[in-house]
């Protein structure tokens, strides 16, 4: 059953981690509470970082609780079958994490006041992420080349399915007060603002010392020693990490280093005609 995908309402998802079952019962069943803080992304945008981010603010910028719990155990991914039972038994305010597109997304998170933190990075830099992670993924397909990963990813026949749709999907809540989005490149830029953006999202009125300890211990340096937070721990049935680190080069930019000239051109067509009609400037459409 390894490396093979089955779909769910157009969407694929690979077998063992996930389940129909799961991904109905989150849809249809998964009872938001209103202090409830999800982490939503896209895949390879930024997710894990964004998880340690939001640790450390909930912990006043104590660094604790983030070297000494697994990320999937504070902030489980809540559409895996693990992931499930965890966020209906971690304490309160429970902080979830999910890749799901909108449209399978807990359908009482739509009645509640619950938060959504929505990170988004620059889609060639989440091609080439995606392209390194599925190398070393066992649940996922072998990649094959880049070229053809390219078109795959395009054409949104990977798990997940099509990011263009996602974040199309979760932006139509961008008026909304329970959500805040934010890009991987913004906290590239200037961490520390956006550190204090996202508590005051939250509510957290933390001071300048617990502002920087989020800081430091969020680095990439921070996040890549500490074994909560690097998968150094999963098991090598599931990640083989000889062929990729999780935290690989944690920059921006870097698909310049990987796409020729021709592949970039191409991809920055479909962008332009699918992202036309969203009226949002992400930080990569300025020139
Ligand atoms: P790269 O593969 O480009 O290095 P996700 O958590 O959504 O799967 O995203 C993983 C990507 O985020 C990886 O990108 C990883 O290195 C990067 N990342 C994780 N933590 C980071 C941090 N503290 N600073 C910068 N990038 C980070």
């Amino acid at each position: 059953m390894f490396k093979e995908y089955f779909q769910y309402k157009g969407i694929c998802f690979p077998h063992m981690i996930y389940s129909e079952q799961v991904l109905q019962l989150v849809e249809n069943s998964f009872q938001v509470r209103d202090d409830d803080i999800f982490n939503v992304t896209y895949q390879k945008s930024g997710t894990v970082w964004m998880l340690d981010i939001l640790s450390l603010i909930l912990s006043n910028g104590d660094p604790t609780w983030c070297r000494t719990v697994f990320n999937w155990d504070r902030a489980p991914w809540y559409e895996t079958v693990m992931g499930y039972r965890a966020a209906l038994t971690n304490k309160l305010p429970r902080l979830i994490s999910s890749h799901l597109p909108v449209q399978l997304f807990a359908k009482d998170f739509f009645k509640s006041k619950a938060k959504v933190i929505y990170t988004v990075r620059n889609p060639k830099d989440v091609l080439v992420s995606l392209y390194h992670f599925a190398s070393m993924f066992r649940p996922y397909k072998d990649p094959g080349t880049l070229d053809q990963f390219l078109e795959e990813f395009l054409k949104g026949d990977v798990p997940f399915g099509s990011w263009f749709d996602h974040v199309k999907g979760w932006m139509n809540l961008k008026d909304e007060d329970n959500f805040f989005f934010i890009t991987y490149e913004e906290l590239q830029e200037d961490l520390r603002g956006s550190v204090v953006r996202i508590s005051r999202f939250l509510g957290k009125d933390l001071d300048d010392a617990a502002i920087d300890s989020v800081v430091a211990n969020a680095s990439f340096e921070a996040m890549k020693s500490n074994k909560m937070s690097n998968f150094s721990r999963v098991p090598r049935f599931l990640m083989d990490h000889k062929k990729s680190a999780f935290l690989r080069k944690g920059i921006s930019g870097d698909w310049k280093n990987h796409l020729t000239a021709e592949q970039s051109e191409r991809f920055e067509q479909i962008y332009q005609e699918r992202m036309r009609d969203l009226d949002v400037t992400f930080p990569w459409d300025k020139k």
